[in-house]
C-alpha cells in the first residue's frame, strides 16, 4: 500500500519569525497525522527549517536544484549542497519555473537526475495550462513532460515522486474535481507502469488549490497519493487539516 504524502510548497514566502511560528504549530499537531509530511522552503531558510525539524518525523526539501555539479553557475544551488545538510526532497519543474524561468522538459529531467545522484527525492511537477486543457491537450502535455524524465532516469524513475498540478488550478481557488484529477493520475500511473514494474508503489501527488475542505475527496481517489500544497501550507491550521485528511 502506498503511504500518503503531503508536501508544503512555501514558494517565495516566509520570514524567520513566521517560519518558527508555523513549524512550532506543525510540530504540535503532527501526532494526529498518519501520513508522510514535508515542507519545501526558500533556500535561505533551509538551515532554520532543518534545525527546527531535527529529530521530528517531518521532512524538508528545496523548491529547485541545479542540473549541474558545483562550479561556475552564479545563483544556482547544487543538489550536492542540499544533500550535505540532510535535505530530503527537491521540487523540480514546478509550473512557475517552467513559465517564469523558461525551464523546458529536458532541463527538468536533468534536475531530477542531479537530485537523485545526490540522494534527494525529486518531486517532478507536470501539468497543463487552461488553454491546453480546453484544446483537449491535457494527456499529450503531461505525457510529454513525464516522458522526458522517464527517458533521462531510465529504471531510476521509480525513485521520484510525481506531482500533477494543473496550471489553471494553482493559486486560483479553482481545484480540479476529484474525477478530473484521478483521470490524469491514472494516465500518469499507466505511463509509469510501462517504464517500471515499481509504478504501483510510486507516489503521485495532486496540487492546485488543495484546502482542508476539498482534500479528503481528492485523496480518496485510487491514484492520488497526497498533495503538493501552496497557499494553504502557510497557515498551520489549514495545512494540519489537509494532513489530517491524508491520514
Ligand atoms: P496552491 O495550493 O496555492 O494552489 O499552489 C499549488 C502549488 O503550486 C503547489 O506547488
Amino acid at each position: 500500500m502506498r503511504r500518503k504524502l503531503v508536501v508544503g510548497n512555501w514558494k517565495m514566502n516566509g520570514s524567520g519569525a513566521a517560519n518558527a511560528a508555523l513549524l512550532s504549530d506543525l510540530l504540535e499537531a503532527h501526532a494526529q497525522w498518519r501520513c508522510e509530511v514535508a515542507v519545501c522552503a526558500p533556500f535561505p531558510y533551509l538551515a532554520q527549517v532543518s534545525e527546527l525539524l531535527a529529530g521530528s518525523p517531518l521532512a524538508w526539501g528545496a523548491q529547485d536544484c541545479s542540473a549541474n555539479e558545483p562550479g561556475a553557475y552564479t545563483g544556482e544551488v547544487a543538489a550536492a549542497m542540499l544533500s550535505e545538510f540532510g535535505c530530503r526532497y527537491a521540487i523540480v519543474g514546478h509550473s512557475e519555473r517552467r513559465a517564469l524561468h523558461g525551464e523546458g522538459d529536458q532541463l527538468v529531467a536533468d534536475k531530477a537526475k542531479a537530485a537523485l545522484a545526490h540522494r534527494l527525492t525529486p518531486i517532478v511537477c507536470v501539468g497543463e495550462t487552461l488553454a491546453q486543457r480546453e484544446a483537449g491537450e491535457t494527456a499529450s502535455v503531461v505525457k510529454r513532460q513525464l516522458s522526458a524524465v522517464i527517458h533521462t532516469l531510465a529504471h531510476c524513475i521509480s525513485e521520484v515522486v510525481v506531482a500533477y498540478e494543473p496550471v489553471w488550478a494553482i493559486g486560483t481557488g479553482r481545484t480540479a474535481s476529484p474525477e478530473q484529477a484521478q483521470a490524469v493520475h491514472a494516465l500518469l500511473r499507466a505511463q509509469l507502469q510501462a517504464a517500471t514494474e515499481k509504478a504501483g508503489a510510486m507516489q503521485i501527488l495532486y496540487g492546485g488549490s488543495v484546502k482542508g475542505d476539498n482534500a479528503a475527496a481528492l485523496f480518496a481517489q485510487a491514484d492520488i497519493d497526497g498533495g503538493l500544497i501552496g497557499g494553504a501550507s502557510l497557515k498551520a491550521a489549514d495545512f494540519a487539516a489537509i494532513c489530517r485528511a491524508a491520514s
